[in-house]
């Protein structure tokens, strides 16, 4: 028999407005100019971000994919977590390769899906819980760098964070972000985080340069949530999309640069921004990791005893970690 799932909501429509108001003031009066990359996550940006993840040249996800059809049954092997947790669970469309596992091993429970984007959310449990019967799924719609404390409490859980969404912190929030889940998690809890590796530029760029323009469109997007929330003016028109390798930094950044100059008005914050010709606003990092240097990251933060798989091109980890005392 189907339970009915369950949805929390610890982001109320005016706190998201309200930090959404904060950003864009800050990002946008610095220099350079920047917008962290949760506001793409509106409808449309979770449609295009899962319409980049089936494009030829995306290779995350299908190789993550592919690792988690090849490790989910080892994984299944090294946990008895009762509940999972996933955290920017977005569509949770490879979660069901581990699900599959998790429920034959006989020990999951409940499934908890959370993610910033409502409507991402509301189809993925109402599918999941159709797809699970056995299994008791409840969504949680909030910030993952701001709440973690609401998370289900009880021990044997694991917390995934799949798909490579940790590069999306810069490293200072990244080191915070990790400290956040060991400080909820308690000894011998789990984290299971999958995230890109650093291969070559000529195969990680134009996966965020995309023949077809999706990226691009996934990009401009965040322009649209500007005018729709914030009712600001801005002319996606009037901006390109930039993808390139930081190779100081190992991360690929994404940017939108104004092809003339540009005068933006934004009514909800009484303020003007102007772009000259050529200026860019940073809109996303996508870091990638030795394997090493993942697992000494995860060692600062409370971590230890990790197990990892790697696709046979070194492109994308798992990483299985316990929390240790
Ligand atoms: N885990 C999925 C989706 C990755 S896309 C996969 O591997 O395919 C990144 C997801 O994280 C999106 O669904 C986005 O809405 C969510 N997200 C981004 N920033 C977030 C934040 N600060 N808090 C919660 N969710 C966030
Ligand atoms: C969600 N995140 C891991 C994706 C990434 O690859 O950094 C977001 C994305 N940006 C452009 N394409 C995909």
């Amino acid at each position: 028999m189907t339970t009915e799932p369950t949805i929390e909501v610890h982001l109320a429509p005016d706190q998201l407005q309200e930090n959404l108001r904060s950003d864009a003031r800050i990002g946008l009066t610095a220099t350079p100019k920047w917008l962290p990359p949760k506001w793409f996550y509106d409808a449309r940006g979770s449609e295009l971000f899962e319409q980049i993840t089936t494009l030829p040249e995306y290779y995350p996800t299908r190789t993550e994919r592919e690792l988690l059809r090849v490790s989910a049954a080892h994984v299944a092997e090294a946990t008895s977590a009762r509940i999972l947790v996933e955290l920017g669970s977005g569509s949770s469309e490879k979660t069901r390769l581990l699900l599959g596992a998790l429920t034959e091993h006989g020990t999951l429970e409940t499934y908890v899906p959370q993610d910033v984007s409502d409507a991402a959310l509301d189809s993925a449990v109402h599918q999941l819980a159709r797809e699970f019967p056995s299994l008791t799924v409840h969504g949680i719609v909030s910030d993952f760098t701001e709440t973690l404390h609401n998370l289900p409490r009880g021990g044997r859980r694991m917390i995934a964070f799949l798909g490579g969404t940790l590069g999306n912190l810069v490293p200072e929030e990244r080191a915070e972000f990790l400290g956040s889940v060991a400080a909820v998690l308690e000894e011998g809890e789990q984290l299971l985080l999958g995230v890109g590796l650093v291969t070559d530029p000529a195969v990680m760029v134009p996966a965020y340069d995309d023949a077809a323009g999706v990226t691009a469109r996934f990009n401009l997007n965040v322009l649209s949530v500007l005018n729709d929330r914030l009712g600001a003016n801005f002319d996606p028109t009037a901006f390109r999309h930039v993808a390139l390798w930081d190779e100081r930094n190992q991360w690929i950044e994404m940017r939108l640069e104004a092809t003339e100059s540009v005068e933006v008005w934004i009514p909800e914050l009484d303020l003007g921004v102007n772009f000259t010709e050529g200026e860019q606003i940073r809109t996303e990092i996508s870091a990638k990791f030795h394997v090493d240097g993942i697992c000494k990251e995860l060692d600062a933060a409370g971590f230890g005893s990790d197990r990892v798989w790697t696709d046979p091109r070194e492109r994308f980890a798992l990483v299985l970690a316990d929390r240790v005392a």
